[in-house]
């Protein structure tokens, strides 16, 4: 077998004659194939997504994958590498019997499950296969394991089920972005995660050596080139996942709709005719001065968040004027005042995703660091001068056990390209 495929494709292409085709009894009506799809490093732009505002990730060289085979009938049998599990359910009946079937699988099958709900739904006709999961995303790590999953997951049925649908630009039956937005929405019935579209987005619209800038209220992207030669992408996990994490996300959300609504009311009482206050629906139309106009009225917990919010609107936006300009130190500094805001005043860091940041601030040679993605654990985005990895590899090893008690994982990343999928046989 070839070995031209990422390290998770191939493991599930190699796994796959092991533990689907040895039964003898079942019928396939297609060749061995796969699909993947990556997951995404937010360079700038936390919980930004949900309120209509911008974000800038980039997809990373670390995927979701799936290696299997078309079947004769409608029915899915996974095997997932990680979990060393089977699971399986059938196509007949979806959407319909989505929360029944769902209750009867684990949280990583539910997001396949829901994506084969959400494309059912659009009228498609989908084929079942056997396949295997693999992946090197950190799972619940902040870096999108489950959008790489539910992308992937997308990007599998097109394979396997043999031109029942398209993804693509042009004359296909479904855009990149739409894709993306099937998959929010399957991403919110398999978890109860009120997610914005960021994680499916990122994963979709990937490019090689480019980051992407994302209006996440008209959908508009553009890319940049994020590749520095002697700057790297440094990811640390902290080795910490939270339960809570999906109850408070969503209640960022609502108070986020919430400062939202206050402001709105209170910017009418004094102009009642202004078209402006009347047009605003997110906290992405409050600009920094109707913001300070109007704080002091504004309950605390509320005043943090949308504070947060709308400074970190302007640092994307400042971010892309940065990297206009090659500016990869000013972009550090942002970076430390992104993680500053997330912890002290939108409050989804903790204390291990400070340790990490605490550590790093004290290399030489990092130019940025914060946490990554949702929040209450993962990951951490540290810029670094390639120089410096290994003292910053030191720094964590030396010290964070000691502060912690935990092993934290270094990965260094790349900004890699969407989806895809291969013919193996
Ligand atoms: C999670 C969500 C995204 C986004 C980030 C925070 O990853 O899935 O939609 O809100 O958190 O930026």
């Amino acid at each position: 077998m070839t070995t031209k495929f990422l390290p998770p494709v191939q493991e599930a292409l190699e796994k796959f004659p092991q533990v689907f085709q040895n039964d003898g009894k079942t019928t396939y009506a297609g060749p061995l194939g796969a699909a993947w799809a990556p997951g995404r490093v937010n360079i700038i732009g936390e919980h930004t997504d949900y309120n209509d505002g911008y974000v800038l990730p980039l997809a990373v060289d670390r995927v979701s994958a799936f290696a299997g085979r078309t079947r004769a009938d409608n029915t899915i049998r996974l095997w997932s590498t990680h979990f060393t599990e089977y699971e399986q359910f059938t196509l007949e009946g979806l959407p319909e019997n989505f929360d029944k079937q769902r209750e009867s699988l684990p949280g990583w099958a539910r997001y396949v499950l829901g994506v084969a709900a959400e494309l059912v739904r659009t009228g498609v006709k989908l084929k079942g296969f056997d396949a295997v999961v693999s992946g090197d995303v950190p799972l619940g790590g902040g870096m999108s394991s489950s959008a790489a999953l539910e992308v992937a997951t997308a990007e599998a049925f097109a394979y396997f089920s043999q031109c029942g649908f398209t993804i693509g630009a042009e004359n296909a039956t479904f855009t990149p972005l739409k894709v993306a937005a099937l998959c929010q929405e399957a991403e919110h019935k398999a978890s109860g995660l009120h997610s914005g579209i960021l994680d499916q987005a990122a994963s979709v619209l990937g490019q090689p050596g480019k980051a992407v800038l994302l209006d996440c209220r008209s959908m508009e992207y553009h890319y940049f080139p994020f590749a520095f030669p002697d700057v790297s992408v440094v990811v640390i996990d902290t080795g910490v996942r939270r339960e809570l994490a999906a109850s408070a996300y969503n209640e960022r959300r609502s108070q986020c709709e919430e400062a939202t609504a206050r402001i709105r009311e209170l910017f009418l009482k004094d102009e009642p005719e202004n078209k402006e206050a009347r047009d605003i629906k997110s906290l992405r139309d409050i600009m920094p001065e109707l913001y300070a106009r109007y704080k002091a009225q504004l309950p605390q917990v509320l005043q943090q968040r949308a504070g947060y919010i709308i400074a970190e609107n302007e640092r994307v936006l400042k971010t892309v004027e940065l990297l206009k300009a090659n500016d990869i130190e000013a972009i550090g500094q942002i970076l430390w005042q992104g993680h500053a805001g997330l912890c002290h005043e939108y409050e989804v860091s903790c204390v291990e995703l400070d340790t990490l940041v605490d550590i790093a601030h004290k290399v030489p040679g990092v130019l940025g660091a914060r946490m990554l993605g949702g929040g209450f654990g993962g990951c951490t985005i540290n810029l670094v001068r390639t120089d410096a990895v290994d003292a910053l590899r030191e720094a964590v090893e030396q010290q964070y056990f000691e502060r912690t008690g935990l092993n934290a994982i270094i990965d260094i990343c790349r900004a890699a390209g969407g989806p895809g999928h291969a013919d193996v046989e």
